[in-house]
């Protein structure tokens, strides 16, 4: 596996392989990389020739209170990783790379649509920073395809409308979410959680999943769910941010064209704030009864 820095060195030697025909496929990143990291390089390496990850932690979509210089920075681990996965390119660009005129002045992309809402409300700024990122790292690595988790379920949602809003030839692929035994999604937040915390967090799927159930036993309630599985959080020692039952496909309230219902939950469990989701596909014809879930 070979490290760039500077993606114009990238992005000579991804020009060489495209002239001969080679496709590419890429996972962005901001490192701390685990198991469910892994499993999309190895969606990656199934689709296409070449794989292309890149490591970046993104100022621009860190508010002013969150953890962006606690956020945990582990290069050489991360490295061992992706060359054992067979990833040919890593892009390990500094700040000055990505940010060449700081921050401040910089075009940003938004996505208005998917944006203000759920992580979006409390959190105001954050997607256009990683719409702005990926795609200065689309342009970058010019990929045929590009991998992102379901964990970040409204993340791939903003994504895949950018994709098609701006025209870029880019296929999206999203990942089912990876978890622990206990059903608590991976991700690199988990690792800030004490060890009380940590055999609480499990909670917040299971709550995801009792909500799932109701839904798809014809409660259709979705106000009094989502406000009886807040409290439930909350009784098991989280501070909810939100607890929601949208329309899978806008991110809005459900109404009855709804295919595909998604129940989306962030909360905070001591510092870290951990998010997940489920979904359920709805079957009209059989009045609203359960055809999928995931
Ligand atoms: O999901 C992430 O790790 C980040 O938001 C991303 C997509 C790499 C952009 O910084």
């Amino acid at each position: 596996m070979k490290t760039f820095s500077k993606s114009s060195h990238l992005r000579n030697v991804l020009a060489k392989n495209k002239l001969s025909g080679k496709t590419i496929a890429f996972v962005p990143t901001m490192g701390n990389l685990h198991e469910g990291h892994i499993q999309l390089m190895r969606q990656a390496k199934k689709m296409a020739d070449i794989v292309v990850a890149s490591i970046f932690v993104n100022p621009l979509q860190f508010g002013a209170n969150e953890d962006l210089e606690s956020y945990p920075r582990t290069l050489s681990a991360d490295k061992e990783k992706l060359f054992t996965e067979g990833v040919d390119y890593l892009l390990f660009p500094d700040v000055e790379e990505i940010y060449p005129e700081g921050m401040d002045k910089q075009t940003l992309i938004v996505v208005p649509a998917l944006s203000d809402t759920l992580c979006g409300a409390n959190r105001p700024g954050h997607f256009a920073g990683v719409a702005t990122v990926v795609t200065k790292l689309f342009q970058i690595v010019q990929p045929d395809i590009a991998i992102f988790g379901k964990k970040d379920y409204q993340q791939l949602a903003i994504i895949e409308k950018m994709v098609k809003d701006l025209c870029m030839p880019i296929n999206i692929v999203g990942v089912e979410t990876a978890r622990d035994v206990d059903g608590l999604a991976l991700s690199s937040r988990n690792g800030f959680l004490t060890e009380e915390q940590r055999s609480i967090a499990p909670a917040l799927h299971q709550t995801l999943l009792e909500c799932r159930d109701a839904i798809a036993c014809g409660f259709d309630s979705y106000q009094a769910l989502e406000d009886y599985c807040t409290e439930a959080l909350k009784h098991a020692g989280f501070e909810p941010d939100y607890f929601s039952v949208r329309d899978a496909e806008t991110l809005q309230a459900v109404t009855c064209d709804t295919e595909e219902i998604v129940i989306l939950a962030a909360a905070k469990l001591g510092k870290p704030r951990l998010i997940d989701n489920v979904t359920l596909t709805l079957n009209p014809s059989q009045d609203w009864g359960m055809l999928a879930v995931h």
